[in-house]
């Protein structure tokens, strides 16, 4: 099968396009045959060697598909071959064939395609474990959203929108916002102008949003925190800007807030079957049109490089995919 390599940490323009065999299911396992792989900041990172984790070199990047399984482990009940999946797996995807366990895969409802599939586990999971079990947003409250046209943030927008969040979305550019608008957002803005936090203040009415999601940081993170609502919850999801902010810690006494961290990877890991009422719940808005995943760009297998640079220079809105097939 073809794949595409990571063979040592570098920029993805030295990923390569490389032949493998073909993986064999061995107990717990099965073979997915990839129709189409979501691409996510974090394998940005990853191929960098710059995230919370390392893979063994070489490895495979790519962390989320949905395809058709090939064939199972003699041991493997639950599911068949043939049958639609869609899998969450540390590294792998960015090839024709994935192994994964049984336990990363979650079926996929019969009416649903595989771009979709692809682009719902992580974007809409993180989204929804910080939105819903981490800040607990009430209805009517505001939520800003840093980033609000990436992959995680335009799925924040839906999320906070079906919730009954009023969403303030933040973004760089017009084109950005009016994505934005498209998903739900209620109130756009600009943040590349200056005059952004005073915009941020007006649109919660004097008080400062309920809640922030802030998969951005960097200069963003301690005007943002700044404006903040009495009682306010901060969401720490990402540093997309490159920097790891430092905020002081005296504003979140003078506000009565409190920093929230969200890494719904260890989620899934930690409370699994939290995490699967969590997807239930996604894959029923997804059936009743509550939300709806913005797929901007798609890349053949031998362009993934391609796909993580565009992610990498802010060019993307929503989410890209790769199909190798
Ligand atoms: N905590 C978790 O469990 C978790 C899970 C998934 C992802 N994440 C993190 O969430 C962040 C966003 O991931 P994503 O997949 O949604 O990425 P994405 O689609 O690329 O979105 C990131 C957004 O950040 C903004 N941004 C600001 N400065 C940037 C810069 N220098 N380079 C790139 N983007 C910049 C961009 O919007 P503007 O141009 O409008 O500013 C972009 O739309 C990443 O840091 C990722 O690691 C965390």
């Amino acid at each position: 099968m073809k794949a595409v390599v990571c063979n040592a940490w570098g920029a993805p323009d030295t990923l390569t396009m490389q032949e493998l065999q073909d993986p064999q299911a061995g107990p717990g396992q099965v073979v997915i045959d990839v129709r189409a792989a979501g691409v996510n900041f974090p394998d940005v990172l990853i191929v960098q060697g710059k995230y919370q984790f390392k893979p063994e070199l070489p490895f495979v990047p790519g962390s989320e598909v949905a395809g058709v399984i090939r064939s199972v482990a003699d041991d493997v009940t639950t599911f068949k071959p043939g049958d639609h999946v869609i899998a969450f797996v540390p590294t792998g995807g960015f090839g024709q064939q994935l192994l994964a366990p049984v336990q990363a895969l979650i079926p996929m409802p019969s009416d649903m395609d595989f771009d979709t599939a692809a682009a719902i586990t992580l974007t809409y999971g993180t989204s929804y474990h910080a939105i819903a079990d981490r800040a607990a947003l009430k209805n009517g409250e505001n939520m800003l959203i840093l980033g609000a046209a990436g992959g995680v943030g335009l799925a924040a927008i839906e999320i906070g929108k079906a919730l009954g969040g009023r969403i303030i979305a933040c973004a760089s550019t017009d084109e950005k916002l009016e994505v934005c608008r498209q998903h739900g957002a209620d109130v756009l803005i600009n943040y590349s102008r200056p005059d952004w936090r005073e915009a941020v203040k007006a649109a919660s009415g004097g008080k400062g949003p309920d809640v922030i999601y802030d998969p951005v940081g960097g200069e963003y993170a301690e005007p943002a925190f700044r404006s903040i609502a009495w009682g306010g919850r901060y969401l720490v999801v990402g540093f997309a800007n490159g920097g790891i902010p430092k905020l002081p810690l005296n504003l979140t006494l003078l506000k009565g807030a409190s920093l929230v961290g969200v890494f719904w990877g260890e989620f899934t890991k930690r409370d699994p079957k939290g995490n699967m009422a969590n997807m239930r719940q996604l894959l029923q808005w997804l059936q009743e049109g509550k939300i709806s995943p913005r797929i901007s760009g798609r890349y053949q297998l031998e362009n993934a490089a391609q796909a993580l640079n565009d992610m990498a220079a802010r060019k993307v809105t929503g989410k890209v995919i790769v199909l190798p097939q």
